[in-house]
């Protein structure tokens, strides 16, 4: 089997693999790579032998850590970042979810307070695999498919 990449190699930055192909967008708009300045490639509904369909983006010059990779986390629970420099891998992360969620998701339920006050949401995680967050505020459950970034 030919082993061409479907999306160029990059020199230096970072490449996040395995995203769940419907998710792809949501890790664009989360990170804000719209308004990035560097190069970005990215390619999505590709075969994954782990995932079926999988979406792939790099982004050269630029290296994720702290929230940045609790977000990915929480879309794309299976992603792995690689980080690039002069070509070669020199390390791959597995995003990990944190136990307890500050600020990043919204919750679910649309009468809980801090979707109507300013207040900051916060959330313990559950469940791990799929994702469940339980609100501080109105203790009802965000499950993985209904979890939205803010
Ligand atoms: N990659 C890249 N540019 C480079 C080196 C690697 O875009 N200069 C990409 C590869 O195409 C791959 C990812 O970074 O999508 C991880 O590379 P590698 O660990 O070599 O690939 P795999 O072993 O297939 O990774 P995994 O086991 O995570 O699927
Ligand atoms: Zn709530």
């Amino acid at each position: 089997m030919d082993k061409a990449l479907q999306v160029s190699a990059i020199k230096d930055g970072t490449v996040i693999d395995h995203i769940p192909a419907s998710r792809l967008f949501d890790v664009i708009s989360i990170l804000k790579l719209y308004k990035n300045k560097e190069m970005i490639t990215f390619g999505t509904n590709l075969d994954s032998k782990q995932l079926g369909k999988k979406g792939i983006i790099k982004v050269a010059n630029r290296f994720f850590q702290g929230k940045e990779v609790d977000k990915i986390a929480l879309i794309a629970p299976n992603a792995k970042l690689n980080t690039i420099k002069n070509y070669e891998v020199v390390e791959k992360r597995v995003v990990e979810i944190p136990d307890t969620i500050v600020s990043i998701a919204k919750c679910f339920n649309p009468k809980c307070i801090t979707n109507h006050e300013k207040i900051t949401t916060r959330f313990s995680v559950i469940s791990k695999n799929p994702i469940e967050l339980k609100c501080l505020f109105c203790e009802k459950i965000t499950l993985e498919n209904q979890v939205e970034i803010i």
